[in-house]
């Protein structure tokens, strides 16, 4: 009985030596220690042995169980080791040959033209302040000198929510309140960006939503010189050194007196071409001297302060840098656009 099992491990042993792969390896597993092999046949019938040989032999039989077991991990190590030695011979990783290319992503266009204004503008000591897209009709109309039923509010019709007096913003005006009744009585010098919605028919020239950019300045004796000296600045400072720019009396609810900014058109130098559409003059903001109500609103006297405000699209700021004729090409996600700046 225990020439069987000294037989028994002597065959398994010998077997194990001509193993040469893991296929073979886990073969040999299954034929010298798996459930059928002849060692776990013998152990499982150790209840057919006399009672005085069992103890023996089921000592014996585990003896060899647990040597096959470890040679066979020792045979597994040493294989593993030898198959990996034989890759990397053959196989061999070329480093030297080039990467793929990483994808190089880029700033949206709007992200570009909004950078460059936040840039000019805070270098001119005007810091950010942002506000909600989604307002009360208060805001947005009434506390900028716009009352219900006021005629001026068919030029920003937007979407409404369930709640007739919440809206989504038409301009980033409404953050002039917001900044003014932060800061009251301290002075302001505040530029507002932000997404703005517009209930329009989507043509090429408008969208439902868009950015801006307000500016707001308020302190004690600001005036009219003070807001065309600071926007003529902006306009050098944002298109070079020798554009021209020009003003033009215009109206707005929340600016008395208002106006609009010209620059020259930066394709032509004004001599006319289709992008300023031959009139060589570019429309680049809308802008004023705060109303006196809308200072009342934010919490200012307005027999002690005055300021002024302006707002700009960048969207269209940057249609008229680079020629784009479509401003739907901005939310379209369309990458041949997209990778294009
Ligand atoms: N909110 C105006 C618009 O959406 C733009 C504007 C004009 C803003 C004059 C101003 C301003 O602050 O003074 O058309």
């Amino acid at each position: 009985m225990l020439e069987q099992l000294d037989q028994i491990e002597k065959d398994a042993l010998a077997a194990l030596e001509t193993v040469k792969d893991s296929a073979a390896l886990s073969a040999w597993k299954s034929a010298h220690i798996g459930r059928s092999s002849p060692l776990s046949v013998f152990l499982g019938d150790l209840g057919k042995l006399p009672a005085e040989e069992r103890p023996q032999a089921g000592k014996r039989g585990n003896e060899i169980k647990r040597a096959l077991e470890s040679a066979f991990g020792t045979r597994e190590a040493s294989l593993q080791a030898s198959e990996l030695e034989r890759s990397l011979q053959s196989d061999k990783l070329d480093i030297s040959l080039p990467g793929r290319p990483a994808k190089r992503g880029r700033l949206h266009p709007s992200s570009q033209v909004l950078r460059k204004i936040y840039s000019v503008w805070a270098d001119m000591g005007f810091q950010i302040y942002r506000s909600r897209n989604v307002e009360s009709d208060e805001y947005n109309f009434t506390l900028l000198n716009i009352p219900p039923h006021h005629p001026a509010r068919d030029m920003w019709d937007t979407f409404y929510t369930t709640d007739p007096k919440v809206l989504l913003r038409t301009h980033t005006s409404p953050g002039q309140i917001h900044a003014m009744r932060e800061f009251a009585p301290e002075p302001v010098r505040v530029i507002l960006p932000g997404m703005c919605f517009r209930y329009e028919q989507i043509t090429a020239r408008s969208e439902i939503q868009f950015h801006q950019v307000e500016g707001l300045a308020v302190g004690p004796g600001i005036t009219f010189a003070n807001l065309k000296a600071t926007l003529s600045d902006f306009a050098r400072r944002m298109w070079g050194e020798n554009v021209g720019a020009r003003f033009r009396a215009d109206h707005f609810p929340f600016t008395e007196p208002s106006l609009e900014l010209d620059i020259e058109c930066f394709v032509c130098g004004g001599k006319g071409c289709p992008v300023c559409k031959y009139g060589g003059w570019l429309e680049i903001l809308g802008a004023g001297m705060v109303h006196p109500t809308v200072l009342r609103n934010g919490g200012y006297d307005p027999k002690v302060f005055s300021g002024f405000a302006f707002g700009m699209g960048p969207e269209r700021i940057s249609m008229l840098r680079h020629g784009i004729e479509d401003i739907r090409n901005f939310w379209a996600n369309d990458l041949r656009f997209l990778e294009q700046f």
